[in-house]
């Protein structure tokens, strides 16, 4: 079968995170473009956060305390805004000949205490088969025991790359890699995170920034499939296989 690769892109490569839900088209266009060259007989998922469509609503409505009876408006206020930015990533990406198609998680998938405990994946499995490019985003999921929660995008890639067994995780973020120091540390394994100095996202980020990140690919790590964080301007370097100037999260 051809090699399987989950690509990611923060939502501050494709927001402005500063004004609310501020959509960066060039940039998208540039990541569709990318795409478009590298894609051939490949099987691609794309995986997308919030940016500033999502964080500032979820935290506006607390959804990191869940939601009650009542008061469930901060679940549609938030899945609308992070919906309209994956409308606008499917269009840019279908515009440039990506064959994407837009899966929303509130549909498909059930938390509990904040953790994704299923995902359907059967229909994206076809979707690969024939081709398609599944286009997924961090989401406000219903949870079990809170009502509602967010996942985030790093959530989903933890999740879905071992449920559609990946062969290759990337994540497009706005710095070069994971910084210690302003450094890029060309490589990371558990064992080195408690000697890096592992900056947080500036805006508003209700899913944890790098820390978080990290924590969700080491994970992904230990189960067998490793993944590399490079800049979006090297996502073609990436998708070719080819150094991209990042870092390697790699298993114990
Ligand atoms: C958050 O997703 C989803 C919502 C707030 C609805 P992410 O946590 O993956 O988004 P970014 O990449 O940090 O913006």
């Amino acid at each position: 079968m051809s090699e399987r690769i989950l690509l990611k892109f923060g939502g501050s490569v494709i927001t402005d995170k500063k004004t609310d839900c501020a959509i960066n088209y060039e940039q998208l266009s540039f990541v569709a473009s990318s795409i478009t060259r590298a894609i051939t007989g490949k099987g691609l998922v794309i995986i997308h956060g919030a940016g500033s469509c999502g964080h500032p609503e979820a935290k506006l409505y607390r959804l990191d305390n869940g939601a009650v009876a009542g008061q469930t408006e901060g679940v549609y206020i938030t899945h609308r805004a992070v919906s309209r930015l994956n409308g606008a990533v499917v269009e840019a990406f279908r515009e440039k000949g990506v064959p994407a198609v837009g899966v929303h998680p509130l549909h498909a998938a059930v938390a509990d205490n904040g953790r994704l405990i299923a995902f359907e994946y059967r229909h994206l499995e076809k979707m690969l088969l024939l081709g398609m490019v599944p286009v997924i985003h961090g989401d406000v999921v219903m949870d079990l025991s809170r009502g509602a929660c967010i996942v985030s995008g790093d959530q989903l890639v933890r999740y879905l790359a071992v449920a559609l067994k990946i062969d290759r995780v990337g994540l497009a973020t706005d710095v070069p890699g994971v910084l210690d120091g302003g450094r890029v540390v060309p490589e990371i394994s558990q064992k080195m995170v408690p000697y890096l100095q592992i900056g947080n996202s500036m805006h508003t980020d209700v899913t944890g920034g790098m820390r978080g990140k990290i924590d969700e690919l080491l994970g992904l790590a230990d189960a067998g499939i490793g993944s590399d964080i490079f800049h979006v301007l090297r996502i073609g370097d990436f998708l070719a296989g080819v150094d991209h100037g990042g870092t390697k999260v790699k298993g114990r």
